[in-house]
This record gives structure tokens, sequence and C-alpha cells, in this order.
């Protein structure tokens, strides 16, 4: 590649994260002559890293990448841990690898021009992130207003949960990782079920109606106090993160959860919380899930 440096530019959401644009990008590479010497720099939301970085981490067996996320989810989530992924056929994240940035470079400037829609959507990952951490951290994030970015602290606080849980088990061979997927279960079926129906959740809101969802099946089995389902609830009713669930039918919800990496041999293993930074790894009949998960349609 000679003198300038190619920039590529593309628009979207979730819609990125496609073989179509993965195909654009490669296409790209080529016409520029990426080679291994050289470094990616993907700026963007968790979407744009996904796709950018499961790009990058299979061309010539492996491109090293720097990201620079621009989004909430991204800037405490979707940039470390490594996981990239395309979604495939409705299903969330099913073509992917574990591919580490070499560097994530976090400027909050970014959070100033989200969207609110986004911005709120990007607090569900905090709620996320707080519960599996720390009553008091759950406490610092039940007390923020969501119509604002975190401020520098909680910010990095944010980050550090993220960066602790992955350092634990940064493949999720040993279990400890798992835990991340909190909410993320009925998360995926209701992000996939929503863009099926044609209107399409952020991922965070998708993730905000799972952790409801999840929460309250962790109540069911006797596993969590419903004092915290609610205090969950209510910070989301109040900050209004809470969308109408979208429509679906056994057969679609059926198809879709088989599909879930989180099945194993046929039983789904969920991660439930048992109180602010006490997890535990559960096998259940995905029936318990389906449910939940029609019981919180009826509400
Ligand atoms: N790999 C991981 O570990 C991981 C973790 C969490 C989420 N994710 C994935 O991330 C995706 C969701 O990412 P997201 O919530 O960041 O949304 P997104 O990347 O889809 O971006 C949402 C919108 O915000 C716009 N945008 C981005 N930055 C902006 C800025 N600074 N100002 C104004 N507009 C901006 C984008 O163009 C897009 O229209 C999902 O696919 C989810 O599965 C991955
Ligand atoms: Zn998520």
């Amino acid at each position: 590649m000679s003198g300038e440096l190619p920039i590529f530019t593309l628009g979207g959401e979730e819609a990125l994260k496609s073989l179509p644009k993965a195909r654009w990008v490669w296409k790209k590479f080529w016409q520029y002559g990426v080679d291994r010497g050289q470094q990616v720099l993907l700026i963007g939301g968790g979407s744009l890293l996904d796709l950018g970085g499961f790009c990058a981490a299979v061309w010539k067996r492996g491109l090293p990448y720097i990201s620079l996320p621009t989004t909430l989810v991204a800037q405490i989530d979707a940039a470390y841990g490594g996981k990239t992924g395309l979604n495939f056929r409705g299903g969330k994240n099913l073509i992917g690898v574990y591919a580490p940035a070499a560097e994530v470079w976090v400027w909050p400037g970014f959070l100033q021009t989200l969207p609110l829609r986004d911005l709120r959507a990007g607090w569900a990952e905090a709620v996320k992130q707080a519960l599996l951490d720390s009553a008091e951290l759950w406490q610092a994030v039940q007390a923020a207003p969501f119509s604002k970015p975190p401020d520098l602290a909680l910010l990095d606080r944010l980050i550090r949960v993220k960066l602790r849980w992955v350092e634990k088990d940064p493949y999720e061979r040993e279990g400890a990782r798992f835990a991340l997927n909190l909410g993320h279960t009925a998360g995926h079926l209701i992000e996939s079920l929503a863009q099926k129906a044609g209107e399409p959740l952020r991922h965070g809101e998708a993730v905000a109606l799972g952790l409801i969802q999840e929460l309250s099946l962790s109540c069911q089995r006797g596993l969590l106090p419903e004092s915290l389902l609610a205090e969950v609830w209510t910070k989301f009713r109040e900050e209004a993160l809470l969308r109408p669930m979208p429509p679906f039918s056994r057969r679609l919800w059926e198809t879709l959860l088989r599909q879930d990496k989180k099945i194993r041999a046929g039983r789904l293993y969920l991660p439930l919380l048992v109180a602010p930074g006490q997890v535990r790894i559960e096998a259940i009949e995905p029936e318990a899930l389906y449910r939940v998960m029609r019981a919180y349609t009826a509400t």
C-alpha cells in the first residue's frame, strides 16, 4: 500500500454483522493489499467492532487490530475480550472467533453525540456489569441518570468489571466468563425475534428485557430475592428502557434457541443471579425459559 492511509466507512447497526458486509470489508483489504505488517483501526459501536474484529482476525490468518469504541455498549463491554462475530440466518453471533484487540482506546467524548436511545440501551449492559460485580456498584448505577453518559470514575469501574471477568477465563473454557452472558440468552432471542418482526431493538434494549426475564427465573428457582428483581425492574421502568416484547411463536422460539451457544448436548446452561456479585451456572429445561418469557409477555 502506498502513501495514503485508506479509510473505509460503513454505516448501519446490527445488519453490519453479516456475510455480505464481511465480504465488502475483505474486498477492501484485497484492493489495498492489506498485509500482516499493518494494523486495522476500528472506530465504531459494538456492531462495527464485532464485524471488523472478525474480518481482521481471519484475513491472512490474522491482522492485528486496535478498537476505538464510540458507543456506551462498546466502551464498557464489546471492545474487550475478543469476541468477534457475525449473525447467520437470524441467529446472533453464530460465526466468529476469539481475537482480542491489540489495544483499546477509549475516548468518552464520543458518547456526547450518541442518540439518547443508544445511550440508554448502553446502560442496560452497565446494569448487567454492576449486578455481576457488587451491591455497591449496582447502587452507583441505580443512582445514575441513564439520559447522560456515566461519569469518568463510573465508566472506568464498569470497564474494569468486564476486564476482570474476561481475564479469569479468556476463551470461556473454564466457565468463569460465562457469567457475562447474564440476561443474554433471553436477550439474544428477543433481539432476533424483534429483527424478524421488522421492528429491531437495540442490543441493550433486548438485554434489559432479557435481564428482567432471567432474574425472574432466578427468583422462581428460589435463588434470588424478589426485592432485587423489583429494584432492577423499577429502574428500567423509570428510564423507559423496557420496550414491548416482539411477537413470537413457539416454533420460531425453538428454532432460534436451538442455535444458542449456551446449549450443550441438548441442555441449556444459564448464569443465574443469586445476589450482586454472586452468580450460579445452572442447567435448566428450555421450557422454563420459554414459560418465563411468555409470562413476561402477558404482563
Ligand atoms: N463482542 C462483544 O463482546 C459484545 C459485547 C456487547 C455487545 N456486542 C454487540 O454489539 C452490538 C451492539 O452495539 P452498540 O449498542 O454499540 O450499537 P451499534 O454498534 O449497532 O451502533 C448503534 C448506532 O449508533 C451509531 N453510533 C455509534 N457511535 C456513535 C456516536 N459516538 N455518536 C452517534 N452515533 C453513533 C451507529 O452508527 C449506529 O447507528 C450487538 O450486535 C451486540 O451483540 C458485542
Ligand atoms: Zn451484550
